[in-house]
């Protein structure tokens, strides 16, 4: 069985929908680590909950970030982590941590990408006017928000929305499609070439 570790640093409500699906056993991989960027997180509250281990890891008590992402390999190492699943972390990878796990870290973001990069993605796309925006489900690379793309959702801004009604519809694909393309990523019935993602194996057996 694949192990994976769900990296976080604030609510960690995708964290949440990723312990319901193992649980349900939508996701088969063992949730073994969780991994935040502060202790102030509540995700790691939940974590505790559901049983899970968890380390914080707070850049802070660093001299720099390659220190703090060698560590946190060496324990994801110790962990036998085959697999990492980026959930609201607020910190970038370095290419240090992106080459331990190449094509081995998935990422999701509030927005359609490469509309709306970035730590507020939902909130620029919502102030900027957009009449339509979206959840982006990918792979991680050395740039920010850059890898292939698995998953898009396209979410619509209504005239009435606020801020806080539209973060509820995004979360809302957040929950159902990050669980569904954990499955499709431990299955191996992801096929990247080059910066195109296809799914394997579905029903009619072809790409
Ligand atoms: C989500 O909107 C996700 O797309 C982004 O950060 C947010 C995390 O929310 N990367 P939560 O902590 O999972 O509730």
């Amino acid at each position: 069985m694949k192990r994976f570790a769900v990296f976080v640093s604030g609510n960690g409500s995708n964290l949440q929908a990723i312990i319901d699906a193992c649980q349900k056993g939508q996701i088969k991989s063992q949730l073994a680590l969780v991994v935040s960027s502060t202790d102030k997180a509540y995700a790691l509250e939940r974590a505790e909950k559901a049983g899970i281990p968890s380390l914080v890891f707070n850049v802070r008590d660093y001299t720099n970030k390659q220190s703090v992402d060698r560590d946190i390999v060496i324990h994801l190492k110790q962990e036998k982590i085959d697999f990492i699943v980026l959930a609201g972390y607020m910190r970038f990878l370095t290419p240090f941590f992106v080459k331990q796990y190449a094509m081995k870290i998935l990422n999701i973001h509030p927005s359609l990408l490469p509309a709306f990069k970035g730590g507020s993605g939902l909130k620029d796309a919502f102030t900027y006017g957009a009449k339509v925006t979206g959840v982006t489900v990918h792979f991680v690379n050395e740039k920010i928000d850059n890898g292939a793309i698995i998953f898009q959702h396209a979410v619509p801004i209504k005239d009435d929305d606020t801020l806080e009604s539209l973060e509820e519809r995004i979360h809302r694909v957040e929950h159902k499609i990050y669980p569904e393309a954990i499955a499709l990523f431990e299955e191996d019935r992801l096929k990247v070439k080059g910066r195109k993602v296809f799914i394997n194996g579905g029903p009619s057996g072809e790409c």
